[in-house]
């Protein structure tokens, strides 16, 4: 396992790209953390902690979590040991002032340049994805109902534990969640090009094929 100079991502895409699946691949191929801003909202509202009750009502309606809600955390994660080497953020930054308060983060501690990896689908193949998403209530292990479909159903291959689906894989909220990408996510995609920090790639096909498009585009070694 080799982990490249830069190995600080972030990846960009609106909900459904793929941004999940591609981290962990990712993650396991360079050795560096998987960080999703989403999982970890998640995990809190599970464990029905006060972040946790506060972001449940932003993320039901699809819209964005606070950045005063949102910054603490992804600081904190940061700041952990495994980080050293880097990390593959999934979910983080959101919008331009995400972006700018990650370069503080990155700047005290760790400096060093970030990439930003873009995935890019079409809006139909979005809804697709999400619509029949689902994951491991014990792992977090990801399947589609279509695509990558659990042997038995409602049961994770991994580990035996149910399969749920996401409360904001409805379409009315993946309608809003789109729309919030487009206003606040997109222009990271001008944020990042301009500092020649962005990496794009096509994110419709198997998702093994994306993956060789994305380790191609970041040059991580095969
Ligand atoms: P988050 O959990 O980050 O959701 P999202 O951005 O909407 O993205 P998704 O997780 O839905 O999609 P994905 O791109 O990871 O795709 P996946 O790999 O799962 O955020 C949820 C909410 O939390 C937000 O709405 C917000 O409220 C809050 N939040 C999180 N971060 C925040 C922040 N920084 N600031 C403020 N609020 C924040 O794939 C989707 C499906 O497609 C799966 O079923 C998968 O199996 C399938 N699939 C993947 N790749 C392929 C392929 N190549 N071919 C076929 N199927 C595929
Ligand atoms: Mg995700
Ligand atoms: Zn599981």
């Amino acid at each position: 396992m080799t982990t490249p100079a830069s190995s600080k991502l972030v990846l960009l895409g609106p909900p459904g790209a793929g941004k999940g699946t591609q981290a962990e691949l990712l993650s396991a191929r360079l050795g560096t953390p998987h960080i999703s801003t989403g999982d970890m909202l998640r995990s809190e509202i599970s464990q029905g902690t006060a972040l946790g009750v506060r972001a449940k009502g932003f993320m039901d309606k699809g819209e964005l979590v606070p950045d005063d809600l949102m910054l603490g955390i992804v600081r904190q994660r940061l700041a952990r040991m495994d980080c050293n080497e880097g990390f593959v953020l999934d979910g983080f930054p959101r919008s331009v002032p995400q972006a700018v308060s990650l370069d503080d983060i990155c700047g005290g501690a760790s400096p060093g340049k970030l990439r930003a990896l873009s995935l890019d689908v079409p809006t139909d193949e979005l809804v697709r994805r999400l619509t029949e998403r689902r994951t491991c209530r014990k792992c977090g292990a990801m399947y589609h109902l279509t695509f990558e479909p659990p042997k038995r159903p409602g049961i994770c291959d991994k580990c035996g534990g149910d399969l749920y689906q996401r409360d904001d894989d409805r379409e009315e909220i993946i309608a809003a969640r789109l729309e919030v990408y487009r206003k606040e996510t997109a222009p990271l995609l001008t944020f990042y090009r301009e500092r020649s920090a962005l990496v794009e790639v096509q994110g419709t096909g198997a998702t093994e094929q994306v993956f060789r498009r994305v380790v191609a585009s970041l040059g991580v070694p095969a």
